[in-house]
């Protein structure tokens, strides 16, 4: 990617309109705009973004950067890629060339290839629900309750019993291994290790096609019409490609993204038609983890856009035991968790169906908190009232108890699961205390503040090299740099001087200095001029004497306690110097 492509971009893309696609900003002062970080979990808004200096900065958490190095981390994409995002929703042309490596080139047309298959695979199954061959699959999902329009709107399709007529459909647009690769294709691999003759891998299956975050279709999970052996397990999904990994995505992310950023919460629950009928009934908010306990990458993607989560899965063991795992990797990740468990063993699509939409959300208002859950869950295996079942139940429930980050959060549980279980509450505190030894309570961030003066260089060295404000910093810091000594500003004022090109919020190494950059160049009302820079100088020049002052007087104190005589002449004609200076300011 030639880098003048990605400055040009850079140059006619606004970010806050860019962040503003996936964080809700709102105007924080003359330039600056801000809202919940979408990079870590937060109540109250410390992500900022500067309008007229084209950067985003949290404070809370220290990320920062400038427009595409938000896209890379939001869309988990590479650096090129970022620039090619940033174009498009800019609607600037791409150049010709647009690849770095070969490699890279390589890989984005395969992707692009496997991207268009599924495109088609899609429509298609969406033309053979509506053949005749597809009349039972109609009947199947009418039976579930599915008007035409919802079909559509999932694109729910049917994969015929033919072995071959998806390959014929497709051969034209793409090469065998191309196929292969798809995960659309069954093979039998010969003797010769090479892979035999390609066949539908799904037959006689009602399609459900699964999205990335943008909604372009990436696999397919299929349900078999028929239950028995003969039709095979129930749902089919497409194996691991280079498009789809099953544990990095969550069914109907594209779709309920947006209502999950407003409404800051996301409904959780196993199945496709879970979702599908949850959606419908309009929860929008909703996601399906596809009938497997949450993963690592899964709350990493959900954390961009909710802190809070309402987990609904099956009543059943396999749910309870999917719930309890998941439930355990979202409250590390500091998710506020409830859960709901519906009545009479239903799972949400049977129980919409059942109660209607208004009592689902009805259970969804009366979704308990997970610690109550777990408490509750802890009694139900371990019932009885012996000594022996109250251990039981109370190991099961320390490894939750203990995992909660937030010490006032974990001290509640511990005081509820204590009373519930009728445990003596000194015991669970002796318990936790152990673990609490090892573990280190996240700390916020200690961020100290900088004087104006100090802040005035920052923005001035932050700024144009040719603005004259600028060239009076660098010329004041190169000449008094003893003047900055001990100061927190001076290193992040050496990197910027030092910085040729490069942004300045890229320029400056540790979180901790960009937020301190990020602070002044947010603070800033007027425009830095020279003048401005000149009386900072000359503060930051007081200060220095000043505390020189301070530390003769007391190295003086000193020489005179020991009687060195001579000390004390030198030190004293030295303080009568740095007096004389700060008389003539
Ligand atoms: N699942 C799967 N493979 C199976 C069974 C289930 O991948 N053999 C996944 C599917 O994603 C399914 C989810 O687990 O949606 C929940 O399973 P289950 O409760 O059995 O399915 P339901 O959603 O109730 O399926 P249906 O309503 O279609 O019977
Ligand atoms: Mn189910």
């Amino acid at each position: 990617m030639a880098s003048d492509f990605a400055q040009l971009v850079k140059q006619q893309a606004d970010i806050v309109k860019i962040i503003g696609d996936y964080v809700r900003l709102k105007k924080a002062g003359a330039q600056n705009f801000s809202g919940l970080c979408p990079f870590h979990k937060e109540k109250s808004p410390s992500f900022s973004v500067h309008a007229t200096r084209q950067f985003f900065h949290c404070f809370g958490c220290g990320v920062s950067g400038d427009v595409f190095s938000f896209i890379q981390k939001i869309e988990n994409v590479s650096f090129p890629e970022s620039v090619r995002f940033v174009a498009q929703k800019c609607g600037i042309p791409l150049p010709k060339r647009e690849f770095s490596s070969e490699e890279e080139a390589q890989e984005g047309r395969q992707r692009a290839k496997l991207l268009e298959l599924h495109e088609l695979a899609t429509a298609w199954f969406e033309e053979q629900l509506r053949s005749p061959e597809g009349a039972l699959a109609r009947e199947y999902l009418t039976g579930r309750g599915l008007k035409p329009d919802e079909i559509q709107r999932f694109r729910i399709g049917y994969a015929p019993e033919s072995f071959h007529a998806l390959r014929e459909r497709l051969q034209s647009v793409a090469d065998p291994e191309m196929l292969r690769l798809s995960g659309l294709f069954s093979f039998k691999e010969q003797e010769d290790g090479k892979p035999g003759p390609l066949y539908s891998r799904f037959r006689k299956r009602v399609t459900f096609p699964i999205a990335n975050e943008s909604g372009r279709v990436i696999a397919f999970t299929a349900r078999a019409l028929e239950a028995g052996d003969k039709a095979g397990p129930k749902y089919m999904n497409s194996p691991e490609t280079p498009l789809y990994s099953k544990g990095n995505v969550l069914f109907n992310l594209d779709k309920a993204r947006q209502a999950i950023r407003e409404t800051g919460f996301a409904v959780l629950v196993e199945g496709q038609m879970d979702c599908i009928s949850v959606y419908l009934s309009g929860v929008k908010n909703v996601i399906a983890t596809s009938g497997t306990a949450f993963t690592e990458p899964q709350v990493r993607l959900l954390s961009r856009y909710a802190t809070r989560i309402i987990v609904n899965f099956d009543p059943d063991t396999a749910g309870a035991n999917a719930a309890e795992k998941s439930i355990a990797l979202l409250t590390e990740e500091a998710f506020e968790v409830r859960v709901v468990t519906l009545e009479g063993g239903l799972d949400p699509d049977r129980y919409i169906r059942e109660h209607g939409a208004q009592e689902y959300l009805a259970a969804l208002r009366g979704a308990k908190r997970h610690s109550d859950y777990l408490i509750e869950r802890a009694r139900q295996l371990f019932p009885s009232s012996t000594a022996d079942a109250k251990v039981k139940a109370l190991n099961f429930l320390l490894p939750h108890i203990r995992r909660m980050p937030n010490r006032i959060t974990r001290d509640e549980f511990a005081a509820d699961a204590a009373q519930k279980l009728g445990i003596d509450s000194a015991l669970v505190r002796e318990e936790l205390k152990q673990a609490a030894a090892k573990r280190r309570d996240s700390i916020s961030q200690v961020i100290p503040t900088l004087s104006e003066a100090e802040k005035v260089l920052l923005r001035a060295l932050a700024g144009a090299s040719s603005d004259p404000a600028h060239q009076a910093a660098l010329a004041g810091f190169d000449a008094n740099e003893a003047h900055f000594e001990g100061l927190t500003v001076a290193p992040i004022l050496k990197q910027l001087r030092h910085r040729g090109a490069v942004d300045p919020m890229v320029a400056i190494e540790d979180p901790a200095g960009r937020s301190l950059l990020a602070q002044a160049l947010h603070d800033e009302i007027e425009p830095i001029t020279a003048e401005h820079v000149t009386a900072a100088l000359d503060t930051l020049r007081c200060r220095h004497l000043e505390r020189r002052q301070r530390e003769l007087r007391a190295a003086i104190s000193d020489a005179e306690r020991q009687g060195d005589a001579a000390a004390v002449i030198r030190l004293t004609s030295e303080k009568l110097a740095v007096d004389r200076e700060l008389r003539e300011f």
